[in-house]
Formats: C-alpha cells, sequence, structure tokens
C-alpha cells in the first residue's frame, strides 16, 4: 500500500487536484472517500467528475444513494455513491454496486468506510481530514505503481 498526505488549502485546490487524479483513473477503478461531515468528499467528487466531463451535477448525496452519470468525454462513466445511509453489506449490495462496479465506469463512494469490508483490495482511498475552515489534510492511499502521488500539486 502507498500512501501520500497533502494539506489542500482551498476548495478549488481539493477540485483541481481530484481532476488531476481523475487523468489516471480508468474503468473498473473504486474511489473510496471517507471523511466527517463537511471534510470534500463531495467537493473532491465534483473534481473528479469535471475532469472526466460527465454531464450532470454532482450534489452533496447525503440523502441520494446513487448518482449515475452518463459517459462524458472520456468515456468513463462515473457512479457516485453515498454509503452515509447504508445499514450495512446486506444493503450494500441490494442497491447494486457490483452489477455498476461491472459495467465498467468508475464509482467514487462517500462514507466508504462504512462498507469497507466489501470493497476490492485494489480500492483507491481518499481521507480528507478538516483542519480549519480551508484546509483540509488529504490522504490518499493505493496498491499499485500509478503516479497518484503527483496529482497533488498545483
Ligand atoms: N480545502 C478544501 N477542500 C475541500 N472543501 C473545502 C475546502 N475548504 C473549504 N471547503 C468547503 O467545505 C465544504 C465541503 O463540503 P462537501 O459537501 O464536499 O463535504 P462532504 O465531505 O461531502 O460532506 P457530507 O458528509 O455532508 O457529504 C464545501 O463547502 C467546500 O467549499
Ligand atoms: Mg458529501
Amino acid at each position: 500500500m502507498r500512501t501520500h498526505t497533502v494539506i489542500s488549502e482551498s476548495t478549488a485546490d481539493t477540485e483541481s487536484w481530484a481532476g488531476n487524479l481523475a487523468g489516471l483513473l480508468q474503468p473498473g477503478d473504486v474511489l473510496a472517500l471517507d471523511g466527517d461531515l463537511g471534510a470534500g468528499k463531495t467537493a473532491f467528487v465534483a473534481g473528479v467528475a469535471k475532469a472526466l466531463g460527465v454531464k450532470g451535477q454532482v450534489a452533496s448525496p447525503t440523502f441520494t444513494l446513487l448518482r449515475d452519470h452518463e459517459a462524458g468525454e472520456k468515456r468513463i462513466a462515473l457512479y457516485h455513491f453515498d454509503a452515509y445511509r447504508i445499514s450495512g453489506a446486506e444493503e450494500w449490495y441490494e442497491l447494486g454496486f457490483d452489477e455498476y462496479l461491472a459495467e465498467g465506469g468508475v464509482a467514487a463512494i462517500e462514507w466508504a468506510e462504512r462498507i469497507a469490508k466489501t470493497l476490492p483490495p485494489e480500492t483507491i482511498w481518499i481521507n480528507l481530514e478538516w483542519l480549519d475552515e480551508n484546509r483540509r489534510r488529504i490522504t490518499i492511499s493505493w496498491s499499485d505503481d500509478r503516479p497518484f502521488h503527483e496529482c497533488f500539486t498545483n
């Protein structure tokens, strides 16, 4: 497992770094986001979505279980999940996570620690930690040889 930690000074930092990371994503990747309320999980997904050119709005989906974006310019669909209200693995599977993944898009999952046991070992983890109003500590952990650490610079 590789890991890299940076401090984001603004929402714009986080979104642009997420966009850089999107450039390294491949169909079938799972992006697991964790961090408290307001940490920036949705902001990060918005940056990924923008870079992938997916159509549709990325809202904070706390009350939505699934947002399904049509494939954009890069032809990689983004499946935006939120496990905040998921009771456990059984409900998660009922939601159809496996089927969506099999479609070949990228899955981004907020509150992913709640269903961590169900995720593939090659999952890319993004942890966001609130430091103050505009600063967040971002830690990315991944297991292949892609240079994700290079994404987190302006
Ligand atoms: N450096 C930063 N990185 C990301 N977001 C930041 C940063 N600084 C300030 N913010 C703000 O913090 C808020 C993060 O909200 P966001 O909805 O992305 O959090 P979340 O982790 O998805 O919360 P929830 O658990 O409710 O889904 C946004 O209003 C964003 O503009
Ligand atoms: Mg959110």
